[in-house]
């Protein structure tokens, strides 16, 4: 809704998609921002990607630490450099440099989190091969269009529980995890991240619609086509600059909502679809 709430005041679909990000960035039930999975050293390692329609242009970070709203970050570095994605003190110093807020690490720290955490590790610790079962992933997304037909898409998320240090999800890789092209759509994906990227699993959403699948069925296509081939659960919410939605996913739940003028669209669990009118000022 703040997102939407932008694009009634006159907002660019960027400044909609940043705006819906951070919000989830602040809510500890996500994992992304203060809700961040940690990796195996306990630490928060974030990625985070826009991405504008009109000219393709985007911005990432990965592995990126002390800051609150990783995906204004990920804006920055595409409005104000001309790289797409910038990793680690890279990104600390750049976010320095603009101004971006940095916050104390323990600020991004949430006690669910270090909980987590501990059951992953003793899980593993009794067998291995817990290991992708038991290291869940997800994240957080946004995808706009408005009247005119002009799309972005933002993605946000603390990466895959017990990872690595260093390891880079494919939320902060366009194509992988997130895209938004004007003449066809936006699209953000949540799941395993490795999976997502070999299958550079938003761009063949985009393709599929490409090639004449309306959006509902060109995420349905792919979310199964990937989770056939490697047998790992994702998800998948996509808009067409017509305005047609897709909304699609293998993992247990997936938390996704729309809003279409005043009628807001929500749901969790499979075949969930719940509306309600909301009258934004
Ligand atoms: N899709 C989020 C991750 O794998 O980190």
């Amino acid at each position: 809704m703040s997102g939407y709430k932008l694009l009634k005041k006159g907002g660019s679909v960027t400044d909609a998609v940043e705006a819906a990000i951070r919000v989830m960035e602040e809510d500890q039930h996500f994992n992304a921002g203060v809700g961040s999975a940690l990796n195996i050293d306990g630490e928060v390692e974030m990625d985070a990607c826009i991405m504008v329609g009109s000219n393709l242009s985007s911005g990432a970070v990965t592995g990126v630490r002390y800051v609150a709203h990783p995906v204004s970050l990920a804006r920055a570095v595409m409005d104000n450099s001309n790289h797409f994605l910038l990793g680690g003190e890279g990104a600390r110093r750049f976010a320095k440099d603009r101004g971006v807020p940095l916050v104390p690490l323990n600020f991004l720290l949430a006690q669910h989190a270090q909980q987590d955490l501990e059951e992953y590790k003793s899980l593993i610790a009794r067998d291995y091969r817990f290991v992708e079962m038991a290291s869940g992933c997800g994240g957080v997304g946004a995808v706009a269009v408005d009247g005119k037909g002009r799309l972005a898409a933002a993605s946000s998320t603390g990466g895959r529980l017990g990872k690595l240090p260093g390891r880079t999800s494919d939320a902060s890789i366009v194509g992988a995890g997130i895209y938004a092209d004007d003449e066809i759509g936006a699209v953000v994906v949540t799941g395993h991240g490795e999976a997502i990227a070999r299958y550079v699993m938003a761009h063949e959403i985009i393709s599929t619609m490409k090639r004449g699948f309306e959006a509902g069925v060109a995420t349905r296509t792919v979310v199964k086509g990937i989770t056939e081939k490697f047998h790992k659960p994702t998800g998948a919410i996509t808009v067409s600059k017509n305005g047609q939605i897709g909304i699609s996913f293998t993992t247990d739940k997936m938390a996704w909502a729309y809003q279409i003028r005043d009628d807001v669209h929500y749901g969790i669990d499979d075949y969930d679809h719940f509306s309600e009118k909301i009258k934004i000022h």
